[in-house]
C-alpha cells in the first residue's frame, strides 16, 4: 500500500517518466503543424504499437497546432493506443472496444456547436474554424473513470470558461448544460436500447457555473497532438479532471446556460449510484464497489495495469477543493 501521499502531479516511482522523455515528446508535439513529417514523428514518438489503432479503418486525425504545457507534470502517460481502445461511448455500444470499432464512420466535419440560454450573445460556432483560431494548449491530466480505472492523457484544447465568456453569460446563469449529438442513423446505441445500454439519449451532462469557469475545465479537441478520434468524443468534448469520467460528455453539439441544476444522463438512469457532482472521492464508495483504489492503465503489456490509491479530487484538491467548502461531499456525491 502507498503510504506517502503523492503530491499533485506525482504518481509512484515506477510510473514517473524521466523529464527528458517529456521534453522530447513535447518538442515533437510543438513541431506538429509541419504536416506529414510531424505526423510521422508523432507516431514514432508515441509508439502506436500495442493495438494497431491506426489501421486503415481508423478515421483520419489531423495534427494540431498548440502550446505545449509548461511545466509538464511528472506523470507517466497512458499510451495513445490504449487511450483510443478502452472507451466508454455508449452511443456506439457498451463494450470497451465497441466505440473504437463502431464509431470510425462518424461524420465530424462540418460540426457546429450552439451556445444558448442565459447568455447575452447566443451563437452557433463552426468547431473546425474555432480550433484554428482560438489558441490551443496542451493539458496533461490524470483521468479517473467511475469504474475504478485511470489514465493520464495529454489533451489538446482550451479553457471552457474563457470560451463561455465570449457569449456574455447573464447573472441568472448558475449551471451549464451540455448535450451530445442525437443522430440514431450514425449512432447505433441510439437506435437500439440494448446496444446503447438503456441511456435516455441524447446524452446530457452538467456543471455548476463556478466549475465550468474553473481554469482546469477544458473543452478538448485533441489528444496526443492530433484531433480527437471519434471514440474519444470527436470533434469536441468536455474534460474535468477532478471528476469521474462520465462527466466528460463527448461529441457536444449544444451548451445551454441555465438557472436550475440540469438533468444528467447517469443520474437520470441510476440516481443512487451517480450524483450530479461526481467529484473523485476515495471516501465515498460506489454502492457496488470501493472507490479507494484504481487500476492505472499505463505502458506495458495488454494487462499491465497497476493498482494505486485514489486521490481526493483525483489529485487536484489544491486547486478545486475550495469550490465545495461547507458542502457535505457524502451527500452531494
Ligand atoms: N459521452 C457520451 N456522449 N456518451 C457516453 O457514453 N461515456 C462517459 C464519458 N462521456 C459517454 C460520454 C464515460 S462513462 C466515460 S468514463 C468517459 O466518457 C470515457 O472517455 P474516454 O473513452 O475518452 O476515456
Amino acid at each position: 500500500m502507498l503510504i506517502k501521499s503523492p503530491s499533485r502531479h506525482t504518481l509512484t516511482e515506477a510510473q514517473t517518466t524521466p523529464e527528458s522523455a517529456y521534453v522530447s515528446r513535447r518538442q515533437v508535439i510543438a513541431g506538429l503543424g509541419a504536416g506529414i513529417g510531424g505526423l510521422l514523428l508523432a507516431r514514432n514518438s508515441y509508439g502506436l504499437d500495442l493495438f494497431g489503432s491506426d489501421t486503415p479503418k481508423a478515421a483520419p486525425r489531423k495534427p494540431l497546432d498548440f502550446a505545449p504545457q509548461k511545466p509538464a507534470p511528472a506523470l507517466t502517460l497512458t499510451p495513445e493506443a490504449k487511450v483510443m481502445n478502452h472507451n466508454n461511448f455508449y452511443e456506439f455500444g457498451t463494450g470497451k472496444t465497441d466505440p473504437a470499432e463502431n464509431s470510425q464512420g462518424l461524420k465530424t466535419e462540418p460540426w457546429t456547436l450552439t451556445v444558448e440560454g442565459e447568455v447575452e450573445k447566443p451563437a452557433t460556432v463552426d468547431v473546425w474554424k474555432l480550433m484554428s483560431e482560438i489558441g490551443l494548449e496542451e493539458r496533461i491530466y490524470r483521468m479517473r473513470c467511475v469504474e475504478a480505472w485511470s489514465m493520464v492523457i495529454p489533451w489538446v484544447g482550451f479553457e471552457l470558461g474563457k470560451f463561455l465568456t465570449r457569449f456574455a453569460p447573464t447573472s441568472r446563469a448558475k449551471y451549464v448544460a451540455f448535450q451530445t449529438l442525437y443522430d440514431p442513423e450514425q449512432m447505433p446505441g441510439q437506435r437500439n436500447r440494448y446496444v446503447g445500454g438503456g441511456v435516455d439519449y441524447p446524452y446530457v451532462e452538467g456543471l455548476r457555473m463556478d466549475e465550468a469557469m474553473h481554469p482546469l475545465t477544458i473543452l478538448s479537441v485533441g489528444l496526443y497532438g492530433k484531433t480527437l478520434p471519434p471514440q474519444n468524443g470527436a470533434p469536441i468534448r468536455l474534460v474535468v479532471p477532478w471528476k469521474y469520467g462520465f462527466k466528460g460528455i463527448k461529441s457536444i453539439v449544444k451548451i445551454r446556460l441555465v438557472e436550475k441544476m440540469p438533468p444528467t444522463s447517469w443520474n437520470k438512469m441510476l440516481p443512487q449510484e451517480y450524483g450530479f457532482y461526481a467529484n473523485v472521492n476515495p471516501a465515498v464508495d460506489h454502492p457496488r464497489w470501493s472507490q479507494a483504489s484504481e487500476r492505472f492503465i499505463g505502458p506495458g503489456g495488454l494487462f499491465a495495469v497497476k493498482r494505486q490509491d485514489t486521490l481526493p479530487f483525483n489529485g487536484y484538491g489544491e486547486e478545486v477543493a475550495s469550490l465545495y467548502s461547507g458542502m457535505d461531499l457524502k451527500k452531494f456525491y
